[in-house]
């Protein structure tokens, strides 16, 4: 019986975020959405956290706007989003109130599928992202509501672990689960095992994400989709491999005239190919795709240091002239993650992890230096980790702090008003006051950039500096 398998094609969001630091402007991708949109995608991923804080930070891009516009060029197809679930698109906490108008606001302004995943595995984090996406609406058509996995490995990461999550986020209310392997840990036959397993136990689509970062993607793409997967992550060849993801050509011709056949078109895609390669060509002229990134390295398996982050470990260690360093950074990684309770390496824990390792590295002793971030991951702010912390580390990092055991956004006060009045100046719209409540003071100059182009000032005065609210 023939099952065609979909395919959600990244190259508007992960493939660019793992090989140029989300990079890619919105003009690089006007001129193509017109035939994206004609191919018949199960959905396209197009914004993120690291889109969302590169267009503000980097690109002078009003994100919502950029979601707007995809919308409109895009008209037929589903639009896919990243959500940290009670993260949002930030790195801490926030409140319920914040976080459902955020996601009514997302899906208001264009998104048709939200991938909600928590950087622990920790279901308390996700009942309100979920419970807001089953409630949010555009034009009456809800969005629909993917909960991600985050693949790990460890000691606790059986493959009964994550049968057991799966389970609880089929109970929570999902319409479709995602194996989420940023790290690039899976090999084909655990894929095999997993993607069985899930499929045995939970009645729910199965969308696999996995990394090329060690060469593997397309076997375990292959295995999990002879298991029973339903979905399948992949990128435009120009913006595959390396770090990034399987190239959407090569799984699609790899389909073609078996009970799996994708039904999409490979002639369009080699004209959308076409297109990326210039674009491939002018990322390496400019330097924003470093060659490291292109290569395959079976590293992972043992560093397990997703895409993403290793090109954040590497452009911190340029900034401090340490670039000679990354050998050890990675291995200093595992170690601080075991420390912490092995967090899955995902937005914000690998970010947290990273840096921790970083300064661990640099400072020449371990924990002489501890971010106020690593100190939250051991006090429980993030929620539970997979392992509890060992107590004397814990008063170690935390001295008599209390740790938190409950679900750590149920210690917030509602904030949406607050945050409102905090932006009042600068904020042009509801969807300004979301930018500013997770990236605070980059997108206050964001708004003061673009409020002094509005009046043709010169952008030197003024007193967007100043530090209103913690980033
Ligand atoms: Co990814």
């Amino acid at each position: 019986m023939a099952k065609k398998i979909r395919i959600t094609e990244t190259v508007l969001r992960d493939a660019h975020q793992s090989l140029l630091a989300t990079r890619m402007k919105l003009e690089d991708m006007l001129p193509i959405l017109p035939k994206l949109n004609a191919v018949g995608f199960n959905s396209i991923e197009c914004w993120g956290g690291a889109t969302f804080d590169s267009c503000l930070r980097f690109l002078n891009e009003d994100p919502w706007e950029r979601l707007r516009t995809l919308r409109k060029e895009m008209p037929d197809a589903r639009l896919q989003m990243l959500f940290r679930g009670q993260n949002m698109l930030g790195y801490r906490h926030y409140a319920d109130d914040v976080l459902e108008e955020f996601v009514q606001k997302s899906v208001e302004n264009g998104i048709d599928v939200i991938r909600i995943f928590d950087a622990l595995n920790d279901i308390r984090n996700l009942q309100t992202a979920i419970n807001s996406a089953k409630k949010a609406t555009r034009g009456g058509k809800k969005p629909e509501v993917q909960v991600a996995v985050s693949y790990t490995t460890g000691e606790v990461f059986t493959t009964e672990y994550y049968v057991e999550y799966a389970k609880k986020i089929q109970e929570a209310g999902a319409d479709s689960i995602c194996i989420k392997d940023m790290a690039a840990l899976l090999t084909p036959y655990k894929t095999e095992e997993l993607v069985k397993a899930i499929k045995a136990n939970v009645d729910l689509p199965v969308d696999l994400h996995t990394h090329y970062t060690s060469g593997l993607a397309s076997m375990c793409l292959l295995k999990g989709i002879e298991a029973g997967a339903d979905i399948i992550d992949t990128a435009m060849s120009p913006l595959a491999l390396g770090t990034s993801h399987a190239p959407t050509e090569s799984m699609v011709a790899a389909l073609q005239g078996t009970e799996y056949d994708t039904g999409i078109d490979l002639p369009l895609l080699m004209e959308i190919r076409e297109y990326f390669m210039g674009l491939r060509k002018k990322y390496i002229d400019e330097g924003l795709i470093d060659q490291k990134m292109l290569a395959t390295d079976a590293g992972a398996l043992i560093y397990q240091v997703p895409g993403g982050m290793l090109s954040n470990l590497l452009s911190q260690l340029k900034q401090a002239g340490k670039e000679d360093l990354l050998h050890e950074v990675l291995l200093e990684v595992p170690r601080v993650r075991k420390d912490a309770g092995y967090p899955p390496l995902v937005t914000p824990s690998s970010q947290i992890v990273g840096t921790q390792a970083v300064f661990n590295v640099l400072m020449g002793e371990r924990y002489k230096t501890v971010t106020k971030e690593f100190k939250g991951v051991v006090r429980g702010e993030y929620g539970q980790t997979p392992v509890p912390i060992d107590p004397e580390f814990r008063k170690k990092i935390i001295g008599n702090a209390e740790p938190i055991d409950c679900r750590p956004a149920d210690l917030l006060e509602p904030e949406l008003e607050k945050l409102r009045k905090e932006c009042a100046e600068w904020a042009e719209s509801e969807e300004d006051v979301l930018s500013y409540a997770q990236f605070g003071q980059v997108a206050v100059k964001f708004f003061e950039k673009r409020r002094n182009e509005k009046f043709g000032i010169d952008g030197k005065h003024g007193d967007a500096e100043k530090q209103i609210h913690p980033v």
